[in-house]
């Protein structure tokens, strides 16, 4: 059991290039969509196709898909984010605002082509795009909700099995904004009524992947014993750091 958790506590976001010599072995790829495939869905209605793209003229375009960040995003984003370690720390939630290209962080930045945030895509070895379709909702689930977190349950499990694989993943969720998802359907020959909630990139970082400071709250910030706002104190001698 202590190892499941090890496995989840070390699972981490690669932000970074990866070795675009270095694939990402089949059998190993093999596992990772197994570990979705047997993923809990609402219904089990596996609610999802999964795009494998390996072709670097693909990577090449789509890495190249101008994706402009809205003002909302930045504001929203400023948020989450902490400017020192002992800010972040401090607050428990939230991101280290300097991992974030600063695009992410800085209003009216502009990007530069070839580098910033776009290297990424380019240099992986392989990228999942998965894809789904809300016409399909999980039964009276407004807004499909219960899809839209089966679709959670889907990526945990494939991170999971990567990250135990010792290959690194990276959520890129800029894939479903309207701009962006466009482009994407155009090359890959999506249908039209399909979403692409998000995909994730799969490699081996170059130069290897660097601790970064992840936080999380206590078990006692969000445990609530019988009524909300009785706090569960019991687990505060288990505290753990990552
Ligand atoms: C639904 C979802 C969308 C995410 N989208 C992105 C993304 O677009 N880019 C990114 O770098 N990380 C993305 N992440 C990763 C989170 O920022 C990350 O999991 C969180 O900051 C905790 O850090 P950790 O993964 O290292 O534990 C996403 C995670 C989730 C669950």
């Amino acid at each position: 059991m202590q190892e499941v958790l090890n496995i989840i506590r070390k699972r981490q976001s690669a932000r970074i290039p990866f070795d675009s010599k270095r694939p990402v072995a089949k059998e190993d790829l093999r596992q990772i969509l197994e570990a979705g495939r047997w993923a809990p869905t609402a219904h089990n209605m596996q609610n999802f196709d999964i795009i494998l793209v390996d072709d670097k003229k693909v990577l090449d375009a789509i890495g190249r898909i101008e994706s402009t960040v809205s003002e909302t995003f930045i504001r929203e984003n400023l948020q989450q984010l902490s400017f020192s370690e002992e800010e972040l720390i401090k607050k428990k939630v939230g991101i280290l605002g300097t991992i974030f290209p600063p695009t992410w962080r800085t209003p009216g930045y502009k990007p530069d082509k070839d580098t910033d945030s776009r290297k990424p895509i380019q240099t992986s070895p392989i990228l999942l795009i998965v894809v789904y379709d809300p016409g399909r909702r999980a039964p009276a689930s407004e807004g499909d909700f219960l899809g839209i977190v089966s679709l959670g349950c889907i990526m945990e499990n494939m991170w999971l099995m990567a990250n135990a694989l010792g290959i690194s993943f990276h959520v890129v969720s800029a894939t479903s904004t309207d701009l962006v998802e466009k482009e994407i359907k155009s090359i890959l020959n999506v249908p039209d009524h399909l979403k692409i909630p998000f995909a994730f990139r799969l490699g081996y970082p170059v130069p290897p992947a660097t601790k970064y400071p992840r936080v999380r709250r206590d078990i006692e910030d969000f445990t609530h014993l019988n009524r909300f706002g009785n706090k569960y104190k019991d687990f505060q001698d288990l505290r753990s750091d990552l």
